[in-house]
């Protein structure tokens, strides 16, 4: 998925190869899933001896396969929508597969060849799996001894938060603080009465030419911490809050110095992990690195910190993902209860966050680590202005794309090659596939970080996972609705199989005997990387403990609205993402802020609600839109 910035990194193991062998880092990881997840019979429940594949833990592998099974994946997804039944139409298919079961099981009783069973049910695209996959145990113990050791760690956390007095002073570190969420923990954090010091766990940054990639220059830890507090507007005493240092999370100890070391170990009383590789098409291996390893790495930093003499750690909080609960077909994922979901991993980011889940699990239930875990859904630009610092991902990534196609078909050449090529890019772009009735679950950014930094003062929620989700899910048809009217772009909805399985091959091969690779592999990227999310029968993921444990406002914010002024935002101060310089955002944001306090002010309405024309024009006499400045 594309970043913001000209800037790369190269990965750990190209740096390992170019440092030569003598300068190599530590070893190479075991990054077997078989430390997580066992595989099993499915008939006896007995532990298979076989080595797991990561790709077979992942949705694509289980399905596409038989023509038969797209069909009916089709004939599901229509019966849905005039039924409008999830739940009807998913006992319809597993009845269905049953019953293919029972006519496979005849004929091999009929031929007297047990191995017919297997044929007819290939033959009838029955999934014939007889295995399943379950997560590992993450302690011997049994329930009852893991809730006492639970409410130990808590009763322990209590005590050492009262022992900070009445009014607390906090030392965080905090890794990811350059990313989407952790500049959003930084703002709060700025004005937070009781957070006293930020550590930020930064590394360098290679700055390059985004055309020629040639290397420009190296951004420090601390020069990249100046930029990035002057852009999100913390300056003066609140600036003081902040230090930066050089760290890589990908190594033991964050590879941070052992003089910086001495200091955290006497002064911290949190550590808030939130740096990860959030990319839904990275390879196993480079996302296990972020992913697994890194958490592995922040687990045993806190785990030393706490065992420190003198030290005045309270605890360690773990930013995962409510989608660690991967695929699970319209049913509840609870909040407490990971389980290995039925219908596997839509990507290896989701795969190797709910490994890193149960590496905190052990780090809680065997090591005594203090931790809290908090699951974010899909995070969202700001809930009141959609600024969300030049993100580009998840979300923004397909209302970008639509703005974008939207813009090249409006200039479309003359020559009829150009106007064929257009057409056919603007027809994909601008294709949706989902299900009417799926339900995303979006998040706005203060919401989650409101969330992280009322976790450091709950000692409640040591041993607990919470989900920084929605009550109020959004449907793809409300998305597609909300896009048109704010992005005037026609989005129409496709089936998300036939998308896949026809579609996308199509024009994937027609874009490249035109000699347009590169535009096929991006667009077919968007439609698989981000069609899984459209499908029907995605998770609900269970909410609660946001509000009962972290004591955040039970009224979470409104989804369409927020969704809303994603999109506007998007559109004007992003430009659909063309608009990529940090500082430029930074100044775009700011002012994008200031018109819709005035505009909320002087009308005495909040902007979501009003229409798309109406805020534009109001915006438009405060700003002009093209340059963005003030008028
Ligand atoms: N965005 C979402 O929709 C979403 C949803 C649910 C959960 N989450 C979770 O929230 C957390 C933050 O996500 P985000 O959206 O803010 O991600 P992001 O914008 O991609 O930022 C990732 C951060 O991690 C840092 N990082 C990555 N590898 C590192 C390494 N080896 N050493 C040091 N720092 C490293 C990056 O530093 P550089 O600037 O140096 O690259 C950056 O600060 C993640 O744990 C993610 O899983 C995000």
């Amino acid at each position: 998925m594309g970043r913001a910035g000209g800037r790369t990194r190269p990965r750990q193991s190209e740096r390992a190869r170019a440092k030569g062998p003598s300068q190599r880092g530590p070893v190479v990881p075991d990054t077997s899933p078989s430390r997580y997840i066992v595989k099993v019979d499915r008939a006896t429940g007995a532990e298979l001896p076989d080595e797991i594949e990561p790709g077979e833990l992942l949705v694509h592998a289980h399905r596409d396969h038989h023509p038969v099974e797209i069909a009916a994946q089709y004939l599901a997804s229509r019966l849905i929508e005039v039924t409008g039944n999830e739940a009807l139409v998913k006992r319809g298919l597993r009845a269905v597969d049953r019953l293919g079961g029972r006519l496979a099981r005849t004929a091999a009783e009929i031929s007297g060849d047990p191995a017919d069973e297997r044929r007819v049910k290939q033959l009838l695209g029955v999934s014939a799996r007889d295995f399943a996959f379950r997560f590992r145990e993450t302690s011997h113990l049994t329930e009852k001894e893991v809730k006492a050791r639970i409410r130990s760690l808590q009763k322990d956390a209590r005590s050492r938060l009262a022992a900070l007095g009445r009014r607390p002073r906090l030392r965080i570190l905090l890794t990811g603080a350059t990313g989407f969420l952790g500049k959003e923990i930084l703002v709060q954090a700025a004005s937070h009465p009781h957070v006293d010091e930020v550590v930020a766990v930064v590394r360098p940054e290679t700055i390059r030419d985004r055309r020629t990639k040639r290397v420009l220059g190296v951004l420090s830890p601390r020069q990249r911490g100046a930029r990035l507090l002057k852009r999100v507007g913390i300056r003066g005493k609140d600036a003081r809050k902040f230090r930066f240092v050089k760290g890589d999370i990908e190594q033991p100890g964050f590879a941070i110095s052992s003089t910086e070391l001495t200091r955290l170990k006497r002064s911290l009383t949190h550590v808030v992990h939130c740096a990860a590789s959030v990319s839904f098409d990275d390879t196993y291996e480079s996302s296990f690195r972020a992913n697994v390893l890194g958490c592995r790495n922040a687990l045993a930093f806190s785990a030393a910190i706490q065992a420190a003499r003198g030290s005045r750690f309270v605890a360690h909080v773990a930013i995962e993902t409510s989608y660690i609960h991967g695929r699970r077909k319209r049913s509840i994922a609870q909040e407490d209860a990971l389980v290995f979901p039925r219908h596997f991993y839509n990507n290896y980011y989701e795969l190797t966050k709910a490994m890193a889940s149960i590496e905190t699990d052990r780090a809680l239930v065997q090591d005594g680590l203090r931790v809290t875990q908090l699951l974010p859904s899909i995070v969202i630009g700001h809930s009141r202005t959609g600024n969300n610092r030049g993100d580009t991902k998840v979300v923004n990534a397909p209302i970008n794309a639509f703005g974008r196609a939207k813009e090249a078909m409006d200039s479309l050449g003359e020559e009829w090659q150009d106007r064929a090529r257009g057409w056919l890019v603007g027809l994909i772009a601008t294709t949706f596939p989902a299900d009417r009735s799926a339900e995303l679950n979006l998040v706005p950014v203060d919401r989650v970080a409101a969330g992280i930094l009322a976790s450091l003062v709950s000692p409640e929620a040591i041993g607990v996972r919470i989900h920084l989700a929605t009550d109020n899910r959004i449907r793809s048809e409300e998305v597609v609705r909300i896009t048109r009217e704010e992005l005037g772009v026609n989005v129409r909805m496709a089936d998300p199989t036939l998308t896949r399985n026809l579609t996308l091959p199509v024009v994937k091969a027609v874009l490249e005997s035109m000699g347009e690779a590169r535009l096929a592999n991006v667009l077919e990227k968007l439609g698989t990387i981000f069609g899984v999310y459209g499908e029907w029968g995605q998770p609900i993921h269970d909410v609660g403990n946001d509000v009962r444990i972290l004591g955040l406002p039970i009224r979470r914010p409104d989804t369409g609205a927020a969704f809303r002024m994603l999109c506007r935002h998007n559109r004007y101060v992003q430009a659909y993402g063309q608009v990529r310089d940090p500082d430029e955002i930074a100044r775009r944001e700011h002012l994008w802020e200031e018109a819709i306090d005035e505009v909320e002010f002087e009308s005495g309405r909040q902007v979501p609600s009003m229409r798309a024309a109406e805020f534009r024009q109001l915006m438009a006499d405060r700003i002009e839109l093209r340059s963005f400045r003030a008028r």
